[in-house]
């Protein structure tokens, strides 16, 4: 089913409120997962907001939090999350790191005790409009099998980058460490499809396309991958006291619990190096080069990443909304605030 942004967007927002999330935070993350969405990032969309209103609604995150902003030295900082709305904490902290680089050139801003951030391209993109270079990533529960291992350890811990370039073109880099993110699988499973043989692994360690059944996901990459995770998980979690690696909290395990999720932002005021002007005008040159070179066969051009992203969101809107698996629009329609569907499952809400 197709939706306008404003339709969609008003759904989820009345969703997460009924749930019990402040208007405030809820038209935050209402947006971000918009956001989401209308790129074609459909694993961290509208597919999320029922497991996020039961988890609301149980009580996991807190709809009142204390969030608590330290700056612990000139360019550095801490934003306690009070396991309070990741969605929130993540935009919040991300505006403290926009206006630390434009003050001191840099900011690194370690983000605690939080819920899912969802898409952290979201958050890199917010520098980058404002002519800054920024770097984010965060951990996730325990579901990627480290290169050689039989077991889940580590996170799908996602990194984004982004940087601004002339003519309002954003360059936002924003990937899972893992071949897919959960999400994909989810996404997957929603639609009645199965997933590529180098997505995931059964409970043998063997790749397999039926989406259900997965035991684990694999890094990119093999060891490039895992230790491209494993950093993720020493920079956002270790680095900031929270749970880490096979310890950080599972997302369905307890919904009447808080996450507490590490995440880390990074961001780099170009004016303290090559100058703004000057970086702006080298990504351009960057992105016109490699959108002017021959693709080859089977590709309608070399994309920079985050173009194919804008592209959709362009298409969806001209084609008229953005189209929405039928039994989530259901769901956002009616009148449940949740199904009791997550609650005290596997990694795999199984
Ligand atoms: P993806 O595989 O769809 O894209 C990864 C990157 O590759 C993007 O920057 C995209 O622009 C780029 N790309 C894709 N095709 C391209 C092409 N043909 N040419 C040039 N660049 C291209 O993304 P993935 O890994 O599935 O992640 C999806 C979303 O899930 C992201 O927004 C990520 O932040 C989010 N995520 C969030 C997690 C969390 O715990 N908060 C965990 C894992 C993922």
């Amino acid at each position: 089913m197709k939706l306008s942004r404003e339709e969609l967007k008003g759904l989820m927002k009345g969703k997460l409120m009924k749930a019990g999330l402040t208007e405030e935070h809820a038209e935050t993350t209402a947006e971000i997962l918009t956001w989401s969405d209308e790129r074609g990032y459909h694993s961290h969309g509208s597919v999320r907001v029922e497991y996020y209103s039961e988890r609301i609604a149980k009580g996991g995150i807190t709809v009142h939090p204390k969030f608590e902003w330290k700056e612990t030295g000139p360019c550095t900082g801490t934003f306690e999350g009070d396991d309070g709305c990741g969605y929130v904490a993540a935009a919040l902290a991300m505006e403290k790191a926009i206006e630390m680089a434009k003050k001191n050139g840099a900011a690194i801003v370690g983000i605690r005790n939080i819920s899912h951030s969802g898409s952290i391209g979201y958050y890199t993109e917010m520098a980058a409009k404002q002519d800054l270079a920024a770097i984010s990533f965060c951990q996730s529960d325990p579901m990627a099998v480290p290169y050689g291992g039989t077991e889940p350890y580590y996170g799908t811990n996602p990194i984004s980058f982004a940087a601004p370039a002339d003519d309002g073109r954003i360059v936002v880099f924003d990937m899972a460490t893992t071949v897919q993110a959960w999400g994909k699988i989810l996404d997957k499973r929603s639609r009645h499809e199965n997933i590529p043989d180098t997505w995931a692994v059964d409970e043998k360690g063997k790749p397999v396309t039926d989406p259900n059944l997965v035991n684990a996901l694999v890094p990119i990459a093999g060891p490039k991958g895992y230790g491209l995770m494993m950093m993720v998980d020493v920079f956002s979690g270790v680095l900031l006291g929270v749970p880490f690696g096979k310890h950080v909290s599972s997302m369905y395990h307890d919904l009447s619990e808080g996450r507490k999720l590490g995440q880390m932002h990074i961001v780099i005021d170009p004016a303290r190096f090559v100058g703004t002007e000057a970086f702006k005008k080298a990504v351009s040159m960057t992105c016109d080069e490699l959108n002017g070179m021959t693709p080859v066969e089977g590709f309608k051009k070399v994309y920079y990443p985050g173009q194919g992203a804008v592209e959709r969101k362009n298409q969806a809107y001209a084609d008229g909304g953005i189209e929405i698996v039928d039994e989530i629009c259901e769901y956002l329609k009616s009148d449940a605030v949740h199904f009791d569907r997550y609650d005290h499952k596997n990694r795999f809400a199984d």
